[in-house]
């Protein structure tokens, strides 16, 4: 007699997911559920709307929404105008970094941004009907959400039909994200007697994101992201770090200082986040929104703290916040000489330059993995930064694939009991650690094996 396979048994393994994908989504579920039902206002310049991964930007964006965030697109339209003006044989006009928009011009204005408008819709729409998207449909609404004023004539010069923004309508806006539907607004604005001024589509956004009370502005660029010479990208900036760089670099690209400065006007005036977002950048409004590193600049008005890992520079800080816990015995003593040994191992919390909180994980192969030395100095307790440092601390477990995590603890036992901890035994421990395990202190061994939850480290 034959062995039959079971019917839904296959010959060919199914290609497993690859480590680092899984990674990434499992890194990006935390993120998911902090963005959900938040208000972001993205901005982007004419120039991405010509670039031949527009469609990619847009599929990305319409991401955003089906991922329940509240997405309002607004667009600049400068190259788009220029080339109406130029087919109608026309100069464009510039003063003070603005166009000069006369009754001729702003037929050219017209024309661009209704196409655009167009284009964008029309890229949107067909974004989510993919095959398996259940021929999901993406809303767009566009309309006169913003009220505009004429600049009128500055240093003689008389700018005709060019505006400045002076309101604009949230609670039309709020209906619509309501109606998980995503806004687009346009660089035009009208006046309460009918007339259209042409806005520059960074001031639009700023003013939108700050009626709205937004809790995100995102500027896709088109000129890179800022960067510091020594450290790559930088990555955080606080408002007055922000004025800084603005003072200090009047050299700055005129569309990087804009934007910096809308970040500093936007944060004084509402709590919120503005990034800067390299638009090149394949998948970079992805990256930046769901990974924890980020790809470009993230200003905000108050300085972030910041978990990273720990370099040989932090070997006093941590000594110092460890030392108090060391001498009540509720951590194991280690020099400082071990400390710098063991560095990589060290993840640390800093906020303002210091270090407030720091943890440390000790893999055993890829079974299981130690985290240990999870301390904050006193006065950062009890609001929810323990939980994130041992979140983070799984989180880089996961991403080694490790399965399994534990901590030995003398006095703790109830608050990692609390988090999923559940109690073990000594001889749970991998052999090498079991060999190291100091008889005389008796500490508890707790275990937590590793799912795909996680809470958010949210910047
Ligand atoms: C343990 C520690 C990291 C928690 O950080 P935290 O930011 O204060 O923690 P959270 O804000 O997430 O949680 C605070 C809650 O845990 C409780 N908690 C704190 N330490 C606890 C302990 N040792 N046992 C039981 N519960 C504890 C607090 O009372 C608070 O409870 P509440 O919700 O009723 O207010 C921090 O208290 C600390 O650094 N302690 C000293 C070092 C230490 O014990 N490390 C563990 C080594 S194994």
């Amino acid at each position: 007699m034959t062995d039959h396979p079971p019917p839904h048994s296959t010959t060919t393994p199914r290609p497993a997911p690859r480590p680092e994908e899984l990674a990434w989504f499992r890194g990006a579920v935390p993120y998911i559920a902090a963005h959900r039902g938040r208000t972001m206002v993205i901005a982007l310049a004419g120039e991405a709307a010509r670039a031949a991964e527009f469609p990619d930007l847009m599929r990305d964006l319409a991401k955003l929404h089906a991922l329940g965030i509240r997405v309002v697109l607004v667009y600049g339209a400068r190259p788009q105008i220029e080339t109406r003006l130029h087919e109608r044989g026309l100069k464009p006009h510039y003063a003070e970094g603005l166009r000069v928009t006369d009754s001729a011009a702003l037929e050219a204005v017209l024309d661009a941004v209704g196409r655009l408008r167009l284009h964008i819709e029309g890229l949107l729409s067909r974004s989510l009907g993919q095959p398996g998207t259940g021929n999901a449909r993406l809303r767009v609404a566009s309309g006169n959400f913003v009220t505009a004023r004429p600049l009128g004539v500055r240093h003689g010069v008389d700018f005709h039909y060019t505006g400045e923004v002076r309101g604009v309508d949230t609670d039309a806006l709020r209906a619509l994200l309501d109606h998980e539907q995503v806004a687009l607004v346009s660089p035009l604005g009208y006046s309460p007697t009918g007339e259209v001024f042409n806005l520059s589509g960074e001031d639009v956004a700023t003013q939108v994101a700050i009626a709205l009370n937004a809790d995100k502005l995102v500027f896709l660029t088109e000129a890179g992201v800022l960067r510091d010479p020594h450290h790559g990208v930088l990555d955080q900036l606080t408002v007055p770090e922000a004025e800084r760089i603005l003072a200090d670099h009047p050299d700055l690209p005129e569309e990087l200082a804009n934007h910096l400065k809308s970040a500093v006007d936007a944060c004084q005036r509402r709590d919120l986040r503005v990034h800067l977002v390299d638009r090149r950048d394949d998948g970079g409004l992805l990256t930046e929104l769901f990974t924890r590193q980020g790809i470009g600049t993230l200003v905000s008005r108050e300085p972030l703290e910041r978990l990273r890992p720990a370099t040989v520079d932090d070997v006093g800080g941590i000594h110092a916040l460890l030392a108090p816990l060391e001498s009540e015995g509720i951590l194991v003593h280690r020099a400082r000489e071990h400390l710098e040994l063991e560095i990589d191992r060290f993840q640390v919390l800093e906020a303002d330059g210091l270090i407030i909180g720091t943890a440390a994980l000790y893999p055993f192969g890829e079974d299981a993995a130690e985290i240990a030395c999870l301390a904050l100095h006193a006065d950062y307790r009890g609001s929810g930064r323990g939980d994130r440092l041992l979140t983070a601390m799984e989180g880089l477990a996961r991403e080694r694939g490790i399965r399994r995590v534990f901590v030995l603890t003398t006095r703790t036992a109830q608050w990692f009991q609390e988090r999923g901890y559940t109690p073990g035994q000594v001889e749970d421990l991998p052999e090498t650690r079991r060999r190291d395990y100091n008889r005389a202190r008796n500490s508890r061994v707790y275990t937590r094996s590793l799912g795909a939850d996680a809470v958010p480290d949210q910047s």
